[in-house]
């Protein structure tokens, strides 16, 4: 049995993951390829445990380093218990974000340096890296007004426009130089969306061994 396929969806918040991430589903049914999801931070008992405590609005200031090893606390757990297990078997896993969250986030947001981020992804990740990777790019207003309208703010979410003016100033610098990233114009209507995001996986998963 070959191994599966990892493939994450990327985007701020209200950039439409979820709904992309419903397309992909649908795409790999087609397909006849069996999945699992996951989501981060999140996605294992206890990397839940970790979404709650660094996500949920806190009387403490949590500082941006507590925020960054939080991250990668939870995607140790998610990669070691979830996700290598589960593409060792043969499924694929639909990941709503992973590592580019973090390097958008806590080094673009946050602005830790590269070489910072570098050597603790190094560590928790060991190299592993998605196959395939659909950053949905959108303008911070248009992405949080979706989300806004969508109910109460998250932490992360309560952060001032600049903040993810920067991250997704990062998302872009960083989708720009990796070539298993591919750049959605999630700012269209939702039906060319997911033409957009059907037409890069036909091209990615038509082309591979599967
Ligand atoms: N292309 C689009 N045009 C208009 N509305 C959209 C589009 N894509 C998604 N939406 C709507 O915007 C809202 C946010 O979308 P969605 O929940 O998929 O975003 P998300 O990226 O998963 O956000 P989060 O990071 O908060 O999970 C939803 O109500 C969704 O129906
Ligand atoms: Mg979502």
């Amino acid at each position: 049995m070959s191994a599966g396929k990892f493939i994450v969806i990327e985007g701020i918040e209200g950039a439409g993951k979820s709904s992309a991430i419903a397309v992909i589903e649908q795409y790999l049914q087609q397909q006849n390829i069996s999945f699992d999801k996951t989501r981060e931070p999140g996605g294992t008992p206890l990397a839940e445990k970790l979404r709650t405590l660094v996500k949920e609005p806190c009387d403490e200031q949590i500082t941006p380093e507590c925020e960054l090893f939080l991250m990668y606390a939870s995607r140790s757990q998610l990669l070691h218990n979830k996700i290598l297990p589960t593409l060792a078997s043969g499924k694929w896993v639909i990941g709503d974000r992973h590592d580019l969250s973090s390097r958008a986030y806590q080094g673009g947001g946050r602005e830790f340096n590269n070489d910072v981020i570098d050597s603790i992804a190094n560590i928790t990740l060991n190299g592993f890296k998605p196959h395939l990777t659909l950053y949905l790019d959108i303008e911070p207003e248009l992405g949080l007004g979706r989300a806004q309208a969508r109910g109460e703010l998250d932490r992360i979410e309560q952060e001032k426009i600049e903040f993810f003016h920067k991250v997704r100033n990062k998302y872009l610098e960083l989708a720009n130089q990796d070539e298993t990233i591919f750049i959605i114009d999630a700012s269209q209507p939702m039906d060319k969306v997911h033409q957009d995001i059907r037409a890069v996986l036909g091209e990615q998963i038509g082309a591979s061994d599967q």
